[in-house]
């Protein structure tokens, strides 16, 4: 194997660099060139490279974001452009690609992996929305800024007895609210739309107050409802004022965290050694501590679990609705 080309795609994630530089550092270790495509499948498609020089990337690992740039494709998704796409990938010589994103991006390497080309696909988003692992690259990092940034909003919100309901990132998943929020010890947490349940998120806000703790905390999982939506519900219903906030994108910004640095790297290592051995398509994942190859097509098939941190128990968490 000579030449082997990566990717990232869909939302940025804290560890995506680190994961590159661990496939570029592999590969060198075998003579194997490594090729980025920039900005995901459209930089695959359109043919836009980045050199990936060593000296680069042993000073990006603990970056967040991904030095290749990412892009969520809907030209990828024509059968016809991804074979072309992969015809041309053959013919300059490349013999495997890793991709590194989520959901979406497994569908791009499922087709590829279809045409008879070899891809390695690694779990890359804060949502920790991939079947069968344990994490996702980025959703560690995600969660300590979520808890970095609400740390310095309930300082605030003590001050003054403000009633916080902030809203987090996760699309349809709702590990990033969950874990958060039980970290920062809130309220409530709302991860689906279809348990909340006015009255009983009214009587916690109540023996919150009546327990003499200063503030409310409310985490909401995207998708389940807008921290607006929350507002004017319980403001309707009660006489608690609440201040609603979007989070936003700093959860993805910043500096990598410990795990997704180490992680990201080995990620990226067991890719070059899978590919070099001569595999075929698949993706990987953590379980049970180590990383593990997996087929794409059971992945993408398998429903996705929410995971309770440390197998915390879902009766002893009071206020979860
Ligand atoms: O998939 C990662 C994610 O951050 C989701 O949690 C969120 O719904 C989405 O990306 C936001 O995407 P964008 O940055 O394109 O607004």
């Amino acid at each position: 194997m000579k030449k082997i080309g990566i990717l990232t795609s869909g939302g940025d994630a804290p560890g995506m660099n680190a994961v590159i530089n661990g496939v570029v550092t592999a590969a060198k270790a075998m003579d194997i060139e490594v090729v980025g495509f920039m900005n995901g499948f459209d930089g695959l498609i359109n043919n836009e490279t980045m050199a990936l020089p060593i000296a680069f990337v042993k000073q990006i690992n603990a970056l967040g974001g991904t030095v290749l740039g990412t892009a969520r494709s809907e030209a990828f998704m024509d059968p016809q452009v991804r074979e072309k796409t992969i015809q041309r990938l053959k013919d300059d010589g490349f013999s495997g690609l890793v991709v590194i994103g989520g959901d979406g991006s497994y569908k791009g390497a499922q087709a590829i992996i279809k045409l008879g080309f070899p891809v390695v696909a690694l779990p890359g988003t804060i949502d920790n929305d991939i079947p069968l692992t344990d994490s996702t690259i980025g959703f560690r990092t995600a969660l300590n800024n979520v808890m970095d940034s609400v740390d310095r909003i309930v300082t605030s919100a003590a001050s003054h007895g403000h009633n916080f309901a902030i809203e987090v990132m996760g699309r349809r998943a709702g590990d990033i609210a969950l874990w958060s929020g039980i970290a920062l010890d809130a309220d409530v947490i709302i991860t689906q739309k279809e348990e909340f349940n006015s009255e009983y998120v009214i009587a916690a806000l109540e023996a919150s107050k009546a327990s003499g703790k200063k503030y409310r905390l409310v985490i909401i999982a995207e998708g389940a409802m807008t921290a607006e939506e929350f507002k004017t519900t319980i403001e309707s219903e009660s006489t608690f004022k609440i201040h609603p906030l979007l989070l936003g994108h700093i959860q993805r910004g910043g500096m990598a965290s410990l795990d997704d640095r180490i992680v990201g790297k080995i990620y990226g290592e067991k890719a070059v050694d899978y590919l070099a051995n001569g595999g075929t398509g698949c993706c990987m994942g953590i379980r049970e501590q180590e990383i593990v190859s997996q087929d794409i097509d059971d992945v993408l098939s398998a429903s996705k679990e929410m995971i309770l941190p440390f197998s915390y128990a879902a009766n002893s968490y009071r206020y979860h609705i």
